[in-house]
């Protein structure tokens, strides 16, 4: 069974060719990172505009990559929830129309879920039971995973995304949008014991929540003194103990909340998606942690970290099984609503 599955949640235009759920024939993702640069952040207006106008040269090429015609495609998959409410009705509209122009069934995928099923894709073992982290531009949610269309909150930040966070430190830095990459390329560099940025404290000590939001400021006043408004100029090694110790505060933090997750639920495989999960500190750190407890880890390969279509049409393939068919009445959640759903 073939497929075709779309991803505009955000600030990249995807689609894939997927076989049978693990197979994947095509990937193709067209990113706006160039657009949204100026601003250190993404603008949804300026994202929805671009995946108007790139939606159907990807489409195309996914198709094509593939070497699958349309009347080959048994079914069309889209992220709905939870992401930018402009940015999720282009892909949307989009498969509605494919599938009713094909007459195949449309199939509703949220993202965080799909994040994860990421994991899956072109591997032959296991993925579930697993505890799963997604850590992304907009999300950082823990997951007691049971299989691929069970997944229990187990908890979430209270303020930004760790992705958030990496992309404001940049700003800050001057290293560009988005920050994640190039705060992983420069705290290759530096120290990572060179400042002591505070780990987060919540104040349920067991709680399995997260909160970006005070190493956030932490690095603001660190560049731009404690009223935030007098810029240093940092040299380029200063930058680079910044990004590392930064970094590190942000990894300590995603690797004990995951590892204890994996504890109280007694689950012996853990696993890792979106965007932030490519950084090269965290997949060390976290192979590290897993071989020393004895976890089995699963590290989506680095293309598939990132907002792609391939692993929502892998989860499709999974809901479709499950008779979880959509309509042309499927609508789009916005980001509180199905972050509250989800609860
Ligand atoms: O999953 P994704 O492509 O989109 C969302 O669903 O948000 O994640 C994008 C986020 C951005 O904040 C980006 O800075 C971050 O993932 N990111 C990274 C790395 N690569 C991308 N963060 C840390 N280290 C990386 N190597
Ligand atoms: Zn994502």
């Amino acid at each position: 069974m073939r497929i075709l599955g779309i991803e505009t949640s955000c600030d990249e235009t995807a689609a894939a060719v997927v076989e049978d759920g693990r197979r994947v024939l095509s990937s193709v993702v067209a990113t706006q990172d160039r657009l949204h640069l100026p601003y250190g952040g993404v603008v949804p207006e300026i994202a929805s505009r671009a995946h108007l106008a790139a939606i159907l040269p990807v489409l195309h090429r996914a198709l094509e990559e593939s070497k699958t015609s349309l009347d080959e495609i048994d079914a069309v998959a889209v992220v709905n929830a939870p992401g930018l409410v402009g940015a999720l009705l282009v892909g949307l509209t989009s498969a509605k129309t494919v599938s009713w122009l094909i007459d195949r069934p449309l199939v509703g995928v949220n993202h965080l879920h799909a994040h994860i099923y990421a994991c899956a894709l072109e591997r032959a073992e296991p993925l579930f039971p697993c505890v799963s982290l997604v850590a992304s531009g907009g999300h950082t949610s823990l997951f007691h995973s049971r299989s691929p269309l069970e997944h229990e909150l187990l908890g979430c930040t209270l303020d930004d995304a760790a992705g958030e966070a990496f992309d404001k430190a940049a700003s800050l830095l001057d290293l560009g949008y988005p920050g994640g990459p190039a705060i992983d390329r420069a705290a290759r560099a530096g120290d990572r014991r060179a400042i002591a940025f505070p780990r987060m404290k919540l104040k349920a000590a067991d709680s399995l929540d997260f909160s970006f939001s005070g190493i956030k400021t932490a690095v603001l006043y660190h560049c731009r003194g404690p009223n935030g408004r007098q810029p240093r100029l940092l040299s380029d090694q200063e930058k680079a103990n910044v990004s590392a110790s930064f970094q590190e505060a942000v990894v300590d933090t995603l690797v004990d909340r995951l590892t204890s997750a994996a504890e109280r639920t007694q689950e012996g495989r853990i696993a890792i998606g979106g965007g932030v999960t490519a950084n090269s500190r965290l997949r060390e750190r976290l192979t590290d942690a897993a071989k020393r407890r004895g976890l089995e880890l699963v590290m989506p390969p680095m293309r598939f970290c990132v907002d792609n279509g391939a692993m929502v049409a892998g989860l499709a393939w999974h809901l479709l099984q499950a008779g979880r068919v959509a309509d042309l009445t499927l609508d789009v959640l916005p980001t509180s609503r199905a972050a509250a759903l989800a609860r």
